[in-house]
């Protein structure tokens, strides 16, 4: 029989995160206070964040001991499984080896609670009583609201409004860890009310959820905000992701050719990415390939250029491909892909040509999902099908060209939650969005001339 799952004993977790900035080839660019247009210092940040986040965010230490108390949680469902596909190669009738990094196990159901952990963790350390976030799919907020009960600390989540009436369970879900869900656009913050004001039908977007959330955290002492992709700590503590793989591809004695993730903020592909963008870095030959919805193409169609995280502009700006802070993505299904921007620290690497992007509609993307349940069992979170996608087609690219590649992708979470986008794709209703050229480039007009940099 061949090996399915390679796996790992709980001891061997690695004990430190990776920090990718001191093995960047260009330096990223600062993160700037909007009104004065120089870089943001910690003072910027210290209303929003504890202090043990601030110095990971800022760091230049290349690894970063993970401490136990967290180790400790982690290992609830840490380390995750790696799985050869073996019947996902056997059905494409590819030489290719394909691997997968299983980050659906986690309790939440995706590689979130990584960094939900870790930052429930240092917050309660500095004395914070509450946390509030915003979620798209609810993977997210899930995450938050789990850390959250493990750790001992409230939580208020804003759920993107689309997703709140789409995946009611996730809702239910974050309830009985015990945070608050509220949808957003609300009329609970400033931000949200402005929202509704323009648009009482508004299907809200990650971007006005974060300014509720950022609103919410600041106008109260005990509360901090929480976020779950886009900042280097976030990234950071998901590369846990691809240092586990790299032990476990050290007992298979493979190493990946192409390395694949789908793309929200970007903190699942620099969780399994960046372990391997320090090898290409160092001259390893080895393709790092984001994959993003042609609906909110942020890396592939947008502009490199200084940004507000959010819509309400309450975020210091930050360097990164982004389609403009007011652009409001369609309501594809992969709700935690529907996000304006992207990591800058992945936006730096992209720009450096150390990493690639792809594309795809949602019709092709749940196709490649239907044949990875009905080959491997798992059923991906449209977020991740998107990653599904991008591994069948390097694997049928592989078969077409006869070549024995080595092909890995991160699991990011499973679908269970989304069973109406499955349905609606059974069904033949699955619409696929136009690339959404005209609302991007007044989104990006608007942009220049708000920020003129
Ligand atoms: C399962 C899953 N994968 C991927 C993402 C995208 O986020 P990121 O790019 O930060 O990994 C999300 C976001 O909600 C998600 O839920």
């Amino acid at each position: 029989m061949s090996q399915r799952k390679i796996l790992l004993k709980e001891s061997e977790i690695p004990r430190f995160w990776y920090n990718i900035i001191p093995d960047m080839p260009t330096p990223p660019e600062p993160p700037l206070n909007p009104q004065t247009k120089q870089p943001a210092g910690p003072d910027d940040l210290a209303p929003i964040f504890p202090m043990g986040l601030i110095e990971q965010e800022v760091s230049t230490q290349r690894e970063i001991p993970i401490p136990e108390e967290i180790l400790d949680i982690y290992a609830l469902w840490r380390p995750t499984p790696l799985h050869r596909a073996l019947n996902l190669e056997k059905h494409l009738g590819t030489p290719a080896r394909i691997y997968y990094k299983n980050e659906s196990v986690s309790p939440a159901g995706s590689h979130k609670p990584n960094t939900a952990v870790a930052q429930a963790y240092y917050n309660k350390k500095e004395g914070v009583r509450r946390l509030t976030t915003e979620t798209g799919a609810g993977q997210w907020g899930s995450a938050l609201a789990m850390a959250g009960a493990l750790i001992g600390l409230e939580i208020t989540v804003y759920m993107v409004k689309v997703s709140y009436g789409q995946k009611p369970y996730r809702r239910v879900l974050m309830e009985t860890w015990g945070a608050s869900v509220i949808p957003s656009p609300s009329d609970k913050t400033n931000a949200g009310r402005q929202i509704l004001q323009q648009n009482p039908d508004s299907p809200g977007s990650l971007g006005i959820a974060i300014s509720e959330a950022i609103e919410d955290a600041a106008t109260h002492d005990d509360t901090k905000y929480s976020l779950g992709s886009v900042l280097n700590h976030v990234l950071l503590h998901q590369t846990i992701i691809g240092l586990e793989v790299k032990k476990q591809l050290e007992i298979t004695g493979d190493y990946p050719d192409v390395v694949i993730g789908c793309v929200g903020g970007g903190s699942n592909f620099a969780g399994i990415a960046f372990p391997f963008a320090r090898d290409k870095i160092n001259g390893r030959d080895v393709r790092l390939l984001a994959v993003e919805p042609a609906a909110c193409p942020t890396l592939t169609k947008g502009e490199y250029t200084y940004d507000f995280g959010d819509t309400g502009k309450l975020t210091p700006l930050l360097k990164m491909y982004t389609l403009g802070h007011d652009f409001v993505p369609p309501a594809i299904h992969a709700g935690g892909l529907r996000y304006h921007g992207d990591a800058p620290l992945l936006c730096r690497l992209y720009s450096d040509g150390i990493i690639e992007a792809t594309a795809y509609h949602q019709r092709e993307v749940f196709e490649a999902a239907v044949t990875f349940a009905r080959t491997e069992g798992i059923i991906p979170a449209p977020e991740t099908a998107h990653a599904v996608k991008a591994a069948i087609d390097e694997a049928l690219k592989a078969k077409e060209e006869g070549k024995e590649r080595v092909i890995l992708f991160n699991l990011s979470g499973h679908g269970h939650f989304d069973m109406a986008a499955y349905e609606s794709y059974l069904a033949g209703k699955l619409e696929d969005y136009a690339y959404p050229e005209e609302a991007i480039k007044q989104s990006l007009n608007k942009l220049k001339q708000e920020i003129g940099l």
